[in-house]
């Protein structure tokens, strides 16, 4: 199994790229470690119960709960998938956590995609997002808008402003991003892992970027 990690800051593009990267393709897989605990939560289960309050404030869920959910399901993938790894690792002990689960099945990371967003273009994309709660598909009001306002293109269900996505919350996130996440940079960067995309343009040319620096 080959991982490859999309690293950015929240709004950088890493959920739009990864819908494009997927689609049509059998062979990869979008695996969003937001999606999972947004699920969870909606679902009631006690992770999910547990990760809210950390969701709402823009903290870092405790790692376990993530750790184990991704590696769950890491443990069920075919060996010869290639898995889009979106938002973990979020810190250097989940990524010494990925580094055990991968050895576990004989995974490897193949490359880490660090989109780059300046942050008045990240606060301007979240301003606008919305997102499809049935199937998760995204949007954006001006940037990228679905046919009919408010209403999911693939599946005609309403839209809706993810819960996180206020200016406090954000503001906290990024905080969170720069100190936690961000030294991931340097952490793959040793092992020659790291490829930087410039994550300006539009999605598609953002999604070409990135196929491009793909193993
Ligand atoms: P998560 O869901 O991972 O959020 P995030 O990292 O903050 O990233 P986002 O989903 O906000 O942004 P994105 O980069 O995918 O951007 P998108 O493509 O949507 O995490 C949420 C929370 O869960 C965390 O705060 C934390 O509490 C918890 N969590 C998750 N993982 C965790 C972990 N590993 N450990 C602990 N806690 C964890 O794009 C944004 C908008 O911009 C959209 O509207 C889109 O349409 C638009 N857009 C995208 N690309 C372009 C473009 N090129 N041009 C114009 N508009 C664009």
């Amino acid at each position: 199994m080959k991982i490859v990690i999309l690293l950015g800051a929240p709004g950088s593009g890493k959920g739009t790229v990864a819908a494009r990267l997927t689609a049509g393709d059998a062979a990869l897989r979008h695996v969003s470690s937001g999606d999972l605990l947004r699920d969870a939560v909606r679902r009631r289960t006690s992770a999910g119960v547990e990760a809210e309050g950390y969701m709402k404030s823009g903290a870092l869920v405790p790692d376990k709960i993530i750790a184990q959910m991704v590696g769950d399901l890491i443990a069920g993938l075919d060996a010869g998938e290639t898995v889009l790894l979106d938002g973990f690792p979020r810190n250097t002990d989940q990524a010494a956590t990925l580094d055990v689960t991968l050895a576990g099945c004989g995974g490897e990371i193949s490359a880490v995609v660090q989109l780059e967003v300046p942050d008045e273009v990240i606060v301007e994309r979240i301003a606008g997002r919305r997102s499809c709660p049935k199937c998760g598909a995204g949007y954006h009001v001006s940037f990228l808008p679905p046919k009919q306002e408010g209403v999911c293109d693939a599946c005609g269900a309403e839209l809706v402003t993810r819960k996180d996505d206020n200016p406090e919350t954000v503001k906290n996130r990024l905080a969170v991003y720069r100190e936690q996440t961000f030294p991931l940079v340097a952490f793959y960067g040793a092992r020659d892992l790291v490829r930087k995309v410039d994550g300006l343009g539009y999605p598609d040319e953002v999604a070409e970027r990135v196929r491009k620096v793909l193993p």
